[in-house]
């Protein structure tokens, strides 16, 4: 995994490269640059190299994700959503630059993941498909609608129907889609089980992070504890409490195994992904 997160790296390093020169492209770079998990771009990888095929054309895209996660954390940790100080283990965009910076470079980098797609040799046909797949889920009726929800329910308490609802969009439709994209690119026929493991993660990936918002040690989540609770957010630990939270993370990634074992694929390298997941501290 440590291979595939260094050629992720070198190859976001490498687009980044002939942008113009000035304050913004220094805050994309600051931000897409500074140590995250790269957990979507693996994913979007090792779903590939699960049916055996060689990943190296398409790790355009799995930097292009990265790309719109990174500009929807710039734009989270904004003084008007979350207004957050840490991230990644550094100051977040907007503390290390300004507010209009953080803005314009989260817009450029949503803007230049279409571009990174564009730049793929691969048919024209698929490449539109997986752009239309793509800003489905990270727009309007995908990732955004879930950070729309997310605020809407600060200062009062969501249900665990809302919750979900606010979880599959705001945190599952990315993790979902570089799970569904690889599908589309290696195999389509297993694009249901690949939505369906990508949504039970994404909500166990979302209820881990209520969880480590408060249990988590700051140092090496790069993270500030707490934020949820200053911020009136509703969350699963705020609904549920840690243990039946913990316990609503295990379910979910057995959902995911035995989703994982109805495919036939190298079993191994997304087993070994999940594990890492699951146990993660940050
Ligand atoms: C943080 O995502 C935002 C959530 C959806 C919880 P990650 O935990 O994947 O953050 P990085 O990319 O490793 O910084
Ligand atoms: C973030 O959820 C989801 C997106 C950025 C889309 P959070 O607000 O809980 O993420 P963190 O905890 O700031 O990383
Ligand atoms: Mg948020
Ligand atoms: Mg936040
Ligand atoms: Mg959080």
């Amino acid at each position: 995994m440590d291979e595939l997160k260094k050629e992720i790296n070198q190859r976001l390093n490498d687009i980044l490269k002939p942008l113009k020169s000035g304050v913004v492209k220094e805050a994309m770079s600051y931000s897409l640059l500074a140590p995250g998990k790269r957990l979507r771009p693996l994913l979007f990888l090792s779903v590939l190299r699960s049916y055996g095929l060689d990943y190296h054309p398409y790790l355009n895209i799995a930097c292009a994700i990265e790309m719109i996660h990174t500009y929807s954390l710039i734009h989270d940790d904004l003084p008007g959503m979350d207004n957050d100080d840490l991230r990644r283990g550094r100051p977040t965009c907007h503390k290390k630059f300004d507010e209009a910076t953080a803005i314009l470079a989260g817009d450029a980098l949503l803007n230049l993941a279409v571009n990174t797609v564009l730049d793929v040799n691969i048919e024209s046909d698929l490449k539109v498909k997986l752009l239309n797949c793509l800003y489905e889920a990270s727009g309007v009726n995908g990732m955004i609608y879930g950070q729309q929800q997310d605020i809407a329910f600060e200062n009062k308490q969501a249900t665990l129907e809302e919750l979900q609802d606010i979880h599959y969009h705001k945190t599952g439709e990315l993790i979902a889609v570089s799970m569904q994209l690889a599908s589309m690119v290696a195999h389509p026929e297993d694009y249901q089980y690949w939505t369906k493991i990508g949504f039970d993660l994404g909500l166990a990936f979302q209820v881990q992070d209520d969880v480590l918002d408060v249990i988590g040690d700051q140092k090496k989540l790069g993270k500030k504890v707490g934020s949820d609770l200053d911020n009136h957010k509703s969350t699963y630990v705020s609904l549920l409490g840690i243990d039946e939270s913990q316990k609503k993370v295990e379910e979910l990634f057995k959902n995911c195994y035995e989703t994982v074992y109805a495919m036939r694929i190298n079993h191994g390298l997304i087993l070994e992904l999940l594990t890492m997941i699951l146990k993660r501290v940050n």
